[in-house]
């Protein structure tokens, strides 16, 4: 007992610290907020939008007027961006709202604008953080460009991907209407999983056609899944169990955007950097599509002439990112590398360099997790806690060691979602970690000794364990969904 209370006694005084430090940067926060408040900053930016487009509409793009007004946009947006990571700009009826907030004054000043972009099959329009001056600029001389001319040439998002704008999203008339903004808002994270598997799906479907890729639609759905990330890491870590038996590539591709954010969030990564590992996270497998599916979902072993295809998925993947404008090199690099492992034993052979790169180990890592943890043809899932231990057993060879104990760290040895038998014989779903304590979580109890459904309610392993004074390996076993029959992501909201 004595360590035992030491070690919490310091676990205590570091929070403690951690708690000093977040008060003193909510206080900066709170007094920035007081002297110019967020919805000033988007007004600001709103206003500077305002009057480019018109500059643009007199003068040529290259004129000083022109430019001197992108750079005032972006001086203004780069302001904006210390708060949110995306600008959110919509219409409803005939006012302009930023996210739920109605922007009365702007709705009147600005009308020429509004009812522009209505005309014009703008809705709604959304800039990301990474916005180009060059993306602005060549986005609003297509804005000025006329109603007929637009439509005639497939509508402006049409354009916008055409001139490889990436970082500006548009909505269609309409799509905040029916909708209210404020619902909008409370799309759930899983909502938001089913449409990065939508996006992903399409990018596949694009890249069988050979046409070119919706980039910006990776970006957005990347952007969406950092958000979660940033607001509540451990729900949407319960979401990257979800998997699909018949549409492997796709719900594992987000599992592998999700997991990768998670992990890269631990580290000290800006925002900038996490979209470029995310977008490399989310196209990873990009090259799987070029590989017959017959290969991709045998049971049995690979001969060797399948299995060479199949090792060619990664240079596959990587040359089809490369011809893309828009995505960042070391998202194609993580194509690349993603199974060359940490030793440089895998494939493809890397040469010329001696480790690889940051993004690549932390994909390659949380690719296997996802891989091992999935029932595929040729294989049963394994439970996480046993992923788990494989990751840890191969650190240093397969994986960074380094992003091994981060990993574990931040999943547990038992992760979020793992169905577990409790030594009282009660069967549950670990519902959360307990930070600093990667062998006891917490536990949503859903069946009692017998088997029969309960009422679901939340234990602490660390106390049963004190309570029972049961080791670890007594107190608590994983065991395998399938064989009971539930689905743990059921028990997770
Ligand atoms: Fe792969
Ligand atoms: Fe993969």
């Amino acid at each position: 007992m004595g360590m035992h209370g030491r070690e919490r006694e310091e676990r205590v005084s570091s929070r403690t610290d951690q708690g000093a430090e977040w008060d003193e940067r909510k206080r900066e926060a709170l007094d920035y907020f007081r002297t110019r408040g967020l919805l000033e900053r988007a007004r600001e930016v709103l206003k500077d939008l305002n009057a480019a487009k018109k500059n643009f509409l007199i003068y040529p793009s290259h004129h000083e007027i022109c430019l001197e007004s992108i750079r005032r946009f972006m001086a203004s947006f780069q302001e904006f961006l210390r708060w949110r990571n995306e600008y959110p700009l919509r219409i409803v009826g005939e006012e302009f709202f930023f996210e739920e907030r109605l922007m009365a004054r702007e709705s009147v000043l600005y009308y020429p604008l509004l009812r522009e972009l209505l005309e014009k099959g703008v809705g709604g329009l959304t800039i990301l953080a990474g916005l180009e001056p060059r993306e602005l600029s060549e986005f609003l001389q297509i804005l000025n460009l006329g109603k007929e001319e637009i439509a005639s040439r497939g509508g402006l998002a049409k354009l916008l991907e055409e001139r490889e704008i990436s970082h500006l999203f548009i909505d269609e008339p309409g799509a905040w209407e029916e909708k209210p903004p404020r619902l909008r808002e409370m799309t759930s994270a899983r909502e938001e999983y089913f449409e990065a598997v939508d996006v992903i799906r399409e990018l596949s479907e694009q890249v069988m056609h050979d046409r070119r890729l919706s980039v910006s639609k990776a970006n957005r759905v990347v952007g969406m899944i950092l958000n979660r990330v940033g607001e509540n890491r451990s729900a949407v870590l319960g979401l990257a169990t979800l998997k699909s038996y018949d549409e492997y590539t796709s719900f594992h591709s987000v599992n592998v955007l999700i997991l990768s954010l998670a992990l890269g969030s631990m580290l000290p990564l800006d925002r900038n950097a996490l979209m470029i590992l995310g977008t490399g996270a989310l196209l990873h497998d990009l090259g799987k599509v070029t590989i017959p599916q017959s290969i991709l979902v045998k049971s049995g072993p690979l001969t060797e002439a399948e299995w060479k295809l199949m090792q060619e998925h990664p240079v596959r993947g990587a040359d089809i990112l490369l011809a893309q404008p828009g995505v960042h090199p070391l998202s194609v690099l993580v194509a690349y590398e993603h199974h060359a492992r940490y030793d440089l034993n895998g494939y493809p052979r890397i040469t010329g360099k001696d480790s690889l790169s940051l993004f690549s180990r932390i994909v390659e890592l949380v690719d296997v997790y996802d891989a091992m943890t999935t029932t595929r043809p040729y294989q049963d899932a394994r439970t996480p806690d046993h992923a788990i231990r494989i990751l840890v057993k191969e650190k240093g060879k397969a994986f960074d060691p380094l992003l091994v104990k981060i990993f574990v760290d931040m999943m547990g040895l038992y992760p979020v979602g793992t169905l577990v038998r409790l030594a009282t014989g009660e069967l549950g779903v670990v519902y959360e970690q307990v930070e600093g304590d990667a062998a006891c979580p917490r536990v949503k109890i859903i069946r009692d000794p017998d088997g029969r459904e309960v009422e679901p309610r939340i234990v602490d392993v660390a106390l049963l364990k004190e309570k029972l004074g049961a080791g670890n390996g007594e107190v608590m076993t994983s065991v395998k969904p399938d064989k009971i029959g539930v689905n743990p992501l059921d028990y997770l909201d």
